[in-house]
């Protein structure tokens, strides 16, 4: 017997304890489970809807554990609670329902007495009012209170609300709290996207077009995309719309070099693969042995053949000769919350800056590698003015701004706090509320 609240858990505390995402956490924990799709779905959105709330979660357990710190109970245990707290204030649980299931799991695990405890503590949480709670702290602190309202850490709201003006940010929020939607790309390698679009049909995948010619919105399904024989077999890709917009921007021709210094798992450079017609040369870069090796084994699933993989740190390697440069460094992955969740809750300043310190000595990597007159695509998943307006400027002192057509998206921050952005009109940026897909920023850049 399966009991979903307690893997979703199990699944909370791997989140919890190591780096790995939601989804890593989920194929950690499932893997060799034969479990039907439904009950597979099921914990999936346990774990999503649970984690994404943790902050208001943690903020009733707190109230109402007695002289403890949530950051002091047992991590499984801790999960459980907010699992239960979860179910009862947001999923419409009957709170007694809720309480007795998550008890009852906690007694079988640890016995009576943190059963006891589970019990004292999921009753006084289902009488905590939440929204006169929440109402009580707007009169106190405004940001604490966007940040309960809609979910966020405090310093994304501060953040947020800079860049974008009060409105906006809120608007953002709420479109990162909403469910992340789906896009399919066609691997032309192995498929006609006409071939694909009637695949789907007859598989009750209900698809629209998009801006980019070999990508398709997911507008309703029975069986989940992911989960259908022809996305195992490579003929499509989930991959999110701003992200498949990056190989277009690049724009990549049979004939050419180019390089990916920041290549796993390797999204993009299949994407590039596949514009460049398997031929050419793509030198992949990544750190990551575990990462590269994965990319690897799904490129031979999607018959990509045109790819050099070179285990090295991107701000170094050193190749020269090459045409074009893709530079989609590691981020603050502040554009993916839909996807990514506990990214949330894991912000760390040093890492951040130590961030912007890569991706600044990846772009001086990608000019040292390119040939006169070649062309850099810098893009992130980040919303950050940091990791995205202000490298470009700092690239500009070596390479040429040029303008990227906002076939989707809109255009970059002009300013942001006393920091002025003169290409604010080259550079592209997506955003969940205005465009339905991940956060993200593309821009282009020549050495002349
Ligand atoms: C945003 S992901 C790249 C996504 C990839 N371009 C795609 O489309 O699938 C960033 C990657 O950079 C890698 N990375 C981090 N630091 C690096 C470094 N110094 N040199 C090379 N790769 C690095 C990480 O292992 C990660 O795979």
């Amino acid at each position: 017997m399966i009991y979903t609240q307690e893997v979703a858990a199990e699944v909370l505390k791997i989140v919890d304890e190591t780096l790995l995402s939601e989804k890593e956490a989920l194929k950690k924990r499932l893997s060799g489970m034969n479990l039907d799709y439904k009950i597979r779905a099921s914990i999936h959105a346990y774990v999503f809807e649970t984690e994404k709330r943790k902050n208001v979660i943690d903020h009733i357990i707190s109230r109402c554990l007695k002289g403890k710190r949530i950051e002091e109970l047992d991590p499984l245990f801790r999960n459980l609670l907010r699992v239960g707290v979860y179910e009862m204030h947001f999923k419409g649980v009957h709170p007694a329902l809720a309480t007795d299931s998550i008890v009852r799991i906690v007694k079988r695990r640890f016995g009576e007495k943190l059963a006891s405890l589970a019990n004292a503590v999921l009753r006084k949480a289902e009488l905590v009012d939440l929204e006169k709670e929440i109402d009580k702290i707007k009169r106190k602190d405004k940001i604490r209170y966007l940040a309960l309202k809609y979910y966020h850490p405090e310093w994304f709201v501060e953040y947020a609300i800079e860049l974008l003006g009060e409105e906006e940010a809120v608007k953002l929020m709420i479109a990162n709290n909403e469910k992340q939607a789906v896009y399919i790309r066609v691997n032309e390698i192995k498929a006609s996207i006409e071939s694909v679009r009637r695949y789907l049909e007859q598989n009750k995948v209900e698809v629209e077009e998009t801006p980019l010619p070999d990508v398709f919105k997911v507008v309703s399904y029975e069986r989940a995309p992911a989960s259908l024989d022809w996305h195992a077999e490579g003929k499509f890709v989930i991959q999110d719309l701003a992200s498949a917009f990056v190989a277009h921007i690049l724009n990549p021709h049979p004939d050419e070099v180019i390089l990916d210094l920041a290549s796993a798992p390797g999204l993009k450079a299949s994407h590039i693969a596949m514009l460049m017609e398997n031929r050419g040369k793509i030198i992949a870069v990544d750190n990551s042995k575990d990462r590269l090796r994965r990319m690897k084994s799904k490129m031979k699933i999607l018959g990509v053949g045109n790819i050099e993989y070179k285990l090295a740190d991107g701000t170094k390697f050193y190749v020269g000769d090459v045409d074009k440069v893709l530079v989609d460094p590691p981020c603050s992955s502040t554009g993916s919350f839909r996807n990514y969740p506990c990214v949330k809750w894991r912000f760390d300043e040093r890492k951040y800056r130590e961030t912007i310190r890569v991706q600044r000595s990846m772009i001086k990597n990608a000019f040292r590698n390119l040939n006169e007159g070649g062309i850099l695509v810098y893009s992130t998943c980040s919303i950050t003015f940091d990791e995205n307006e202000e490298n470009v400027l700092f690239a500009s002192q070596f390479f040429k701004v040029e303008d990227v057509e906002p076939v989707i998206g809109v255009r970059g921050i002009r300013r942001f706090g006393s920091k002025e952005f003169p290409f604010w009109d080259k550079v592209v940026r997506t955003f969940p509320h205005l465009h339905d897909c991940v956060g993200f920023f593309i821009s282009k850049l020549k050495k002349v």
